[in-house]
Formats: structure tokens, C-alpha cells, sequence
């Protein structure tokens, strides 16, 4: 396995022009494989609200539901940065209160680095955290926890008054000390602009491939999700393979295949017919 990165390490991959690949996760088993299979940044997204709660957008899942699930993707990552999303309303109250929310985030959810929404807004909000010694990954394009405030779940930057102040939002968190800035559903000149602009690397999602790294929910990639926005990408359907699989199990049950002596342990012969007689004789 590799040494562990660093969000040195992810600001030298934009240096070098290398792409930096990020994926979601929300538990231990999972967060063992995405790392197995080499992905730089494991996010603990807020997107757990959907995907592992089953609620209808991101705004439901709480701060001590966040830090559960991001200890266990800590447990299961070796190599990869952990980074942990912020919920809705546990930074928007007071700088205080969301340099207080970061550090349960690191202390007890065990992660690198914070995720929150938000740009020009949050500039302070971000500069407090990172003085506190942590550091902050932002977000801007579609923010979905105030999506209800602002233009819903659509594409951002569709006019060039709406790209100015994405490209401030981005700035603003860059002058902040954030490390690194999710571009969510950006038109693609806009995201390739600012990805050219600031120093630290831009990861996209929906934003076209002119951004520094790129990012997926695991459950879109893996076809877990039936209500997948339409810019990711399925690159497989796990939800029919889980199927299959589950209903082969309850047929091999139903027709008294499983288990099968391969999956069955006996006692010895002689222990066999000691108990049957000292239990025979129990009545
Ligand atoms: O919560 C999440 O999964 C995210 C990604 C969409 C970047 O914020």
C-alpha cells in the first residue's frame, strides 16, 4: 500500500497536471474497496441523506449521523485523503459553531479534511476553520443544501453574470486557504476557466473535463441509486447483480439446496451418538 496523501499531495497533482480522482463513500466495507482500487480522495458527502437514508435531498442527514459514517470510511482507507461534508446547518449559525462542528468532524469522525457548501458567504467561515488547523475543501456551482434558495437543482453559470460570480465564489474560497474547491453541475468554459485560475485544483462533477480532478457519488457509479442526476456516469449495475444474486439465495432456501454440505459442519461420529443417547435419556 501506499504512503497515506496529504492535501499537499493533492494541490502537487494539479502542479503536475495530474488528475486527481475522488469518490464517495459512506462505510467501512466500501471505503476498502474504492481505496483498493486507487482513488485519491474518499468523500464522506452529505449525499449519505439520499443514498443511505433514503431521504429526498441532502439537508436530513445530522452531524452525529455524518461523524458515524465518517469513521468508518476513515477505518477503511489507507492511502486515500478522507474527507467529511459539513450538514446543513452545521456551519451556517456562527463561525464559532462551525469551527466547533469541524473539529468533532476530525476528533471524532477521524477525517483529513472538511467539505462545505457555499463561496463568497463563506469566506470567513472557511479562513476560521483553517486557522483552527483544518483543512477545508469548499463547494460552489449547485450547492444542494440551499438549492431551494437559489436556482434548484439546475445547471450553474449559464449566463456570464451567473460565471462572475461562480469565478468569485471560487476565489473567495481559494483567498480563504481552502486546498481544494468542488465545481457541481458548471458549465463546462466556466469550470475550465477557473480550474486555469486558481492555483488550487478544482475537482468537477457535471462540470466537463477541463477541471483538475473529478468526483462521483459511489452509489451512481455503482447503478445503486435509481434517482441519479443526469450528468454521472453508471459503470455498472450492482443493483441487478445484488438482485440476482439474493433472489438465486432465496430460491436455494425455498427449495432446500443451501446450505449444502460445503457450508455444513458435523459433530464427530462418537460425540453424534453420545448425545443422542444422554438426550434420549433427558426425555
Ligand atoms: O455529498 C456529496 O456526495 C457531494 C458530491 C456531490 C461532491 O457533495
Amino acid at each position: 500500500m501506499n504512503e497515506k496523501l496529504t492535501v499537499r499531495d493533492i494541490i502537487n497533482f494539479k502542479k503536475q497536471g495530474r488528475k486527481i480522482v475522488m469518490i464517495t463513500a459512506y462505510d467501512y466495507a466500501f471505503a476498502r474497496l474504492v481505496d483498493q482500487a486507487g482513488v485519491d480522495i474518499v468523500l464522506v458527502g452529505d449525499s449519505a441523506s439520499m443514498v443511505m437514508m433514503g431521504y429526498k435531498d441532502t439537508r436530513f442527514v445530522k452531524l452525529s449521523e455524518m461523524i458515524t459514517f465518517s469513521k468508518s470510511v476513515s477505518r477503511g482507507v489507507e492511502r486515500a485523503l478522507v474527507v467529511g461534508d459539513m450538514p446543513f446547518m452545521s456551519f451556517q449559525v456562527s463561525k464559532r459553531e462551525a469551527v466547533r462542528n469541524a473539529g468533532r468532524m476530525v476528533k471524532e469522525g477521524m477525517v483529513d479534511a472538511v467539505k462545505l457548501e457555499g463561496g463568497r458567504e463563506c469566506e470567513e467561515t472557511v479562513k476560521a476553520i483553517v486557522q483552527a488547523g483544518i483543512p477545508v475543501m469548499g463547494h460552489i456551482g449547485l450547492t444542494p443544501q440551499s438549492a431551494a434558495m437559489n436556482t434548484g437543482f439546475r445547471l450553474t453559470a449559464k449566463s456570464a453574470e451567473d460565471a462572475i460570480k461562480i469565478v468569485e465564489d471560487a476565489r473567495a474560497l481559494e483567498r480563504a486557504g481552502a486546498f481544494a474547491i468542488v465545481a457541481e453541475y458548471v458549465t463546462a468554459e466556466v469550470a475550465e476557466y477557473i480550474a486555469n485560475h486558481i492555483s488550487i485544483p478544482l475537482i468537477g462533477i457535471g462540470s466537463g473535463p477541463g477541471c483538475d480532478g473529478q468526483v462521483l457519488v459511489l452509489h451512481d457509479l455503482l447503478g445503486l441509486y435509481d434517482k441519479s442526476p443526469p450528468f454521472s456516469k453508471k459503470y455498472v449495475d450492482l443493483a441487478q447483480t445484488v438482485i440476482d444474486a439474493v433472489s438465486r439465495y432465496k430460491s436455494e432456501v425455498l427449495e432446500g439446496l443451501f446450505p449444502s454440505e460445503e457450508y455444513t459442519k458435523h459433530m464427530k461420529k462418537e460425540e453424534h451418538e453420545e448425545f443422542l443417547a444422554r438426550v434420549g435419556k433427558l426425555g
